[in-house]
C-alpha cells in the first residue's frame, strides 16, 4: 500500500504549531486538576471576600475589562456584572470548559471565557480598560513578558490588578524543598518566585505606575500581595 503524500497526511492529522504545542504543554497540569481545583473550597473565604470587594470598587459598568488566568471562572462570574464586558482568560481548556458549564447555569450577557497563553500578547491591543490578574503572575514563564502583553492589551489609563502568591516571602523551605518536590511527582506546576518588591520593580518595568498595594488574607501572615497599577494616559 502507497503512503500517503505528506500533504495528505497532514490533512487527516494536522501537525500542531509550536505556540499550539507549548500552550498544550503549559495546560497539561491544569487541566488534568480542573475538575478537583474547581471543588475545592476558597482557603481565606474572607479575604477573598475583601478582594472581591476591592475590585469591585474599581470596576465600573462602562469598562471593557479583560481576566488573564481565570480558573474556572468563580471570580468571573462575581465581577462580570460590574463591568460592560468581561472576558476571562485561562490556559487551560478544561478550566474554561467548567468555566462555561457555570456560565451557563448563570448566564451574564457581559461574560465570555476564551482559552489565552498569559505569556504571549494575543489579547489585543490597547482594548481593554483593565486587566485582572489573580493568582497566575508566579504561574507564567516569564514575570516580564506576561506583565508587558497586560500592558500592551490595556487602554491608556487603564488598571493592571493582581493577586498573587509571593513565594519568597513564605518559609523558604517551601520554595527550596516542599514545591520541588511537589513538581517532581506532579503536584505542583513549574513556579516564579519573587516578593512584593520585586513584582512592584516588575509592573514599573513595563511603564505602569503602581497606585496600591495591599495585603487582603485574614489567616495570619499572607504572601500574596494585591497591586493595582496603572498605564499612563500617553
Ligand atoms: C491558581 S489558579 C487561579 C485561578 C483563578 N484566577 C483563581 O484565583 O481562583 C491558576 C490558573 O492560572 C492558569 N494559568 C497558568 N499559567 C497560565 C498562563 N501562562 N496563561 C494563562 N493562564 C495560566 C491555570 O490554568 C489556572 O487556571
Amino acid at each position: 500500500m502507497p503512503h500517503p503524500s505528506s500533504a495528505a497526511a497532514s490533512a487527516a492529522s494536522p501537525a500542531l504549531s509550536p505556540a499550539s504545542t507549548a500552550l498544550a504543554r503549559k495546560a497539561r497540569f491544569w487541566d488534568r486538576i480542573a475538575r478537583k481545583y474547581a471543588a475545592d473550597p476558597i482557603a481565606d473565604p474572607a479575604g477573598y471576600e475583601a478582594t472581591l470587594q476591592r475590585v469591585k470598587d474599581l470596576l465600573t459598568t462602562d469598562l471593557d475589562v479583560l481576566e488573564i488566568g481565570c480558573g474556572t471562572g468563580s471570580t468571573a462570574l462575581r465581577l462580570a456584572p460590574h463591568t460592560r464586558r468581561l472576558l476571562a482568560t485561562d490556559v487551560s481548556a478544561e478550566m474554561i470548559a467548567i468555566a462555561r458549564e457555570k456560565v451557563a447555569v448563570q448566564p451574564f450577557p457581559q461574560l465570555s471565557f476564551a482559552v489565552a497563553d498569559a505569556d504571549a500578547p494575543v489579547f489585543g491591543q490597547g482594548t481593554w480598560d483593565a486587566v485582572l490578574a489573580f493568582n497566575l503572575l508566579h504561574l507564567v514563564d516569564d514575570l516580564d513578558r506576561a506583565i508587558s502583553a497586560a500592558v500592551q492589551a490595556l487602554r491608556p489609563g487603564g488598571l493592571f490588578i493582581s493577586k498573587t502568591a509571593c513565594l519568597n516571602e513564605m518559609n523558604p523551605l517551601v520554595p527550596r524543598v516542599l514545591l520541588p518536590i511537589m513538581r517532581a511527582i506532579g503536584k505542583a506546576p513549574q513556579v516564579l518566585c519573587f516578593d512584593a518588591a520585586h513584582l512592584q520593580a516588575a509592573l514599573v518595568r513595563q511603564g505602569l505606575y503602581v497606585e496600591a498595594v495591599e495585603r487582603h488574607g485574614t489567616k495570619g501572615k499572607d504572601p500574596r500581595v494585591f497591586i493595582v497599577a496603572r498605564k499612563p494616559l500617553a
